[in-house]
């Protein structure tokens, strides 16, 4: 796993209710660093990147897939896309937090 002097380095799939409470949670944890967010529409990764301080910006999930400061993602989607969305990151060398459910059966969960 790549990691600098300051910890993990966080991405974040998806802007919605969720995205935001972890931005918060991870406020207790001095060593972990958002420095990356992937939106399907550029301006909310805009958006949330301007509320959290989050340097990276990404107006699509392939672009955060790929970007190479990210060591670590976390999928705050609806559970019906947490099957492509961790594979994306999974395929891209991410690894991933997704949380419960964590997908829509357990044929996906075991591809994951
Ligand atoms: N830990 C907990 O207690 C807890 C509680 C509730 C939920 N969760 C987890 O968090 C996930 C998301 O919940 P949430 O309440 O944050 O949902 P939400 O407010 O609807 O936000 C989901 C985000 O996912 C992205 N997204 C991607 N594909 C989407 C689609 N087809 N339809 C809608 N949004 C889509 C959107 O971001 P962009 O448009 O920016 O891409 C959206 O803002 C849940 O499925 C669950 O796994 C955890």
């Amino acid at each position: 796993m790549t990691r600098d002097n300051d910890g993990l380095r966080w991405g974040v799939v998806g802007t919605g209710g969720i995205a935001h409470a972890f931005m918060e949670g991870l406020r207790a944890v001095p060593s972990a660093r958002v420095v990356a967010v992937g939106s399907r529409d550029r301006e909310r990764a805009e958006w949330f990147g301007d509320a959290w301080d989050v340097p990276h910006r990404h107006g699509d999930y392939r672009d955060l897939a790929l970007d190479p400061d990210v060591d670590v993602v976390y999928v705050a989607t609806p559970h019906p896309w947490h099957h492509p969305n961790t594979l994306l990151m999974l395929e891209s060398g991410k690894h991933v937090l997704v949380e419960k459910p964590m997908a829509m059966n357990a044929l996906q969960v075991a591809e994951m």
